[in-house]
């Protein structure tokens, strides 16, 4: 342990530790000098979100006017029953130290404005400081601690200034501006709160950093590409860093960015960045801007795959991704037509039950009957052709009254089939999940070098056996060629979907279930003061729906719909009838098929039988 922790949680009770020459007179009521400074630190933690616990910040053994500031302030915190603890440094050990300060209001004295100059501001970006300055000889102290202005200049630094000849002390921080002219960052001294009898001004304790006004500076923002985000006209001729105008860019990721820079005053400098949209994780160089402060931001769909070495916008825009497949109607035909027929078997079933029923029963009775009239008979009767045999007993009548019920089901079940298979059509093929896709026995189309994206071992035996394409356009025409599958991100199937749609049927359709879901975020220089802003900006957005319409707009409101419409109407066309389902006598040209062949073959059957009369009449 580097640093030696003296904690005394103070509960009520009284504390009566020693420590290190600081005496703690808690019983003793004295009024000193710092009890004004200790009731406004107490009074301006208040107006923390949290109730911090307090580590004040002991920098000397042997200063008088620090062991009695820190004195009369432990006093004050027992009075509010505050915890705190009493430091001799802050820096990271270990976790329990780390957590403590993270999470603590950090106070620390200085007798002189020197003193607060020279101090060493360790871990300034995670803890925050409220410097308490009692110095007595100097009338402008606000002069002095320009020196350090870029030092704390963008983190929570807070100055209480001690009054000596009134009981107003004031509050001071240091805020980083854009400067008009030159558009560097500059920081100045500002006061920002009084308090004045313990009582405070305003509201502001630790006040954000971000510059909102950027007096018209620019922001300077590398652009990459991915539809719908950002696409750039003629990007493979340029090179990372080379100027863009604005009007060379569509997507949304513009549109978003305009938002940002009207938030911040700002003006947008846009640089093209080369990367490879397919494979994402190749391409580190963008970063190398962003380090060495070439840039602010970086768009164009870009994805949290970067660790913590940048800072990101938090979530814009979520796609899935998909499966998608040839999904192609079945046609009309005769095939159809007799596997629509093929469970009319069972009446052929209960044909033969009632014939045999039938010569048995005739039998019995003692009826001259012949099994082969049976049959014909029974057939007739089915078919609805002529009428079945006279009935001669009760047995027999109560049989064929069974038998015509059966026949009229017959009748009726043909003509439904009949009808269904004119009216209705059964939509393509639906594939709801990934696994049934895989099942399919299709050849699926994708890329080499990013197939493998997902270690799934079934998915990688199904990928194994697919076929190389080249492109998302490529794919997708294969698909469509070869009744294949591919894998695309969202707002590539909405076009792809749209473009390929036949009588304002979808033939392209997606798996209902993801592969994945990718989200898109922006990159933003870590150090940069935009960050917290941004992000708070960039969600409101998203949850607003607002980067959900740009997204949509980007891709083209027209494309969506038509999609959308498209993919619709391959569902409800297929059982609501409202296409191509009026019957026609073309539709039933294969009765009349039927019908000339019988003719023929009764013609021929007829010309036999007089050829043969006339034989046996010679004969
Ligand atoms: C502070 O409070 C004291 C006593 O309550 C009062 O006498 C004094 O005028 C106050 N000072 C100001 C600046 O309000
Ligand atoms: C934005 O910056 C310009 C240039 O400095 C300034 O004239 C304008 O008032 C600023 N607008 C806002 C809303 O602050
Ligand atoms: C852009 O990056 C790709 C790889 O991602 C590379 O093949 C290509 O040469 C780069 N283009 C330029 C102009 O640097
Ligand atoms: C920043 O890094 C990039 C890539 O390494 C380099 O091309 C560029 O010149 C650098 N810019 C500055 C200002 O150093
Ligand atoms: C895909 O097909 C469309 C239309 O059939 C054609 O215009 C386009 O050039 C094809 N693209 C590729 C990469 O084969
Ligand atoms: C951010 O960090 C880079 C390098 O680490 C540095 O050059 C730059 O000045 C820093 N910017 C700010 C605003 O602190």
């Amino acid at each position: 342990m580097m640093w030696k922790l003296l904690i005394c949680f103070i509960l009520n009770v009284s504390c009566s530790h020693r420590a290190d020459g600081i005496y703690l007179k808690n019983e003793v009521a004295v009024i000193n000098e710092f009890e004004s400074i200790t009731e406004c630190v107490i009074t301006l933690s208040g107006l923390l979100n949290m109730s911090p616990t307090f580590t004040i910040l002991k920098q000397k053994d042997e200063d008088n006017k620090e062991n009695e500031f820190i004195e009369q302030l432990v006093r004050s915190l027992a009075k509010h029953n505050t915890p705190q603890a009493i430091l001799e440094d802050v820096t990271d050990h270990d976790e329990d130290s780390h957590d403590l300060y993270i999470n603590s209001l950090t106070v620390v004295f200085f007798g002189s404005c020197e003193e607060a100059i020279q101090f060493d501001y360790k871990n300034v970006n995670k803890i925050k400081y409220l410097i308490v300055i009692s110095d007595p000889t100097s009338n402008d102290c606000g002069k002095i601690l320009k020196a350090i202005k870029e030092t704390v200049g963008e983190f929570d630094v807070t100055f209480i200034i001690q009054d000596f000849s009134s009981d107003i002390n004031k509050i001071y921080t240091i805020f980083p501006y854009k400067d008009i002219n030159t558009c560097e960052m500059v920081h100045k001294l500002t006061h920002i709160n009084t308090c004045i009898n313990s009582t405070l001004e305003t509201q502001e304790v630790f006040p954000m950093k971000t510059p909102t006004n950027y007096n018209k500076c620019p922001l300077r923002v590398g652009m990459a590409t991915l539809f719908p985000f950002s696409t750039i006209k003629d990007h493979n001729s340029l090179k990372s860093y080379d100027p863009l105008e604005e009007s060379q860019i569509k997507g949304s990721d513009l549109e978003m960015l305009k938002v940002i820079s009207k938030h911040f005053n700002a003006s947008l400098e846009l640089h093209y960045i080369n990367r490879s949209e397919e494979n994402p994780y190749v391409d580190t160089e963008l970063l190398k801007f962003l380090f060495n402060d070439s840039l602010d931001i970086c768009a164009g769909g870009l994805y949290r795959i970067y660790g913590d070495v940048v800072a990101y916008s938090g979530i814009y825009s979520r796609q899935d991704v998909l499966w998608i497949y040839y999904g192609q109607r079945s046609e009309r035909s005769w095939e159809n037509l007799i596997r629509k027929m093929y469970s009319s078997y069972i009446f052929i079933i209960f044909y033969f039950t009632y014939s045999i029923i039938w010569y048995f029963i005739c039998l019995f009775d003692g009826n001259s009957v012949s099994f082969t009239n049976t049959l014909l008979y029974g057939w007739g009767g089915l078919v609805g052709a002529t009428s079945i045999q006279e009935p001669r007993s009760a047995k027999q009548k109560v049989i064929n009254i069974m038998y015509l019920i059966l026949c009229v089901f017959l009748s009726v079940f043909v003509s439904i089939q009949l009808y269904s298979y004119l009216t209705i059509q059964v939509p393509p093929q639906l594939f709801k999940t990934n696994d049934e896709v895989m099942e399919s026995g299709r050849v699926a189309f994708l890329k080499p070098i990013t197939k493998y994206f997902n270690r799934d071992e079934k998915y990688l035996k199904f990928a194994d056996k697919s076929q190389d394409c080249s492109s998302f356009m490529d794919c997708s025409n294969k698909t469509i060629q070869y009744n294949g599958l591919t894998i695309v991100l969202q707002s590539y199937f909405y076009i792809i979907q749209a473009m390929t749609t036949v009588d304002d049927e979808a033939r392209i359709l997606r798996a209902s279930e993801n592969v994945l879901t990718v989200f898109n975020e922006m990159l933003i220089r870590k150090n940069s003061s935009l960050v917290v802003k941004i992000q708070k900006i960039i969600p409101r957005l998203f949850e607003g729906g607002i980067t959900r319409k740009q997204f949509i707009e980007a891709i083209g409101l027209s494309v969506v719909d038509k999609a959308g419409i498209a993919n619709a109407n391959t569902i409800t066309n297929s059982y609501s009838c409202q296409a191509g389902c009026k019957i026609t006598l073309k539709q039933i040209a294969g009765a009349f098929h039927i019908w000339l062949f019988g003719c023929g073959l009764s013609c021929f059957f007829f010309v036999i039988e007089v050829l043969s009369k006339r034989k046996i009449k010679t004969i």
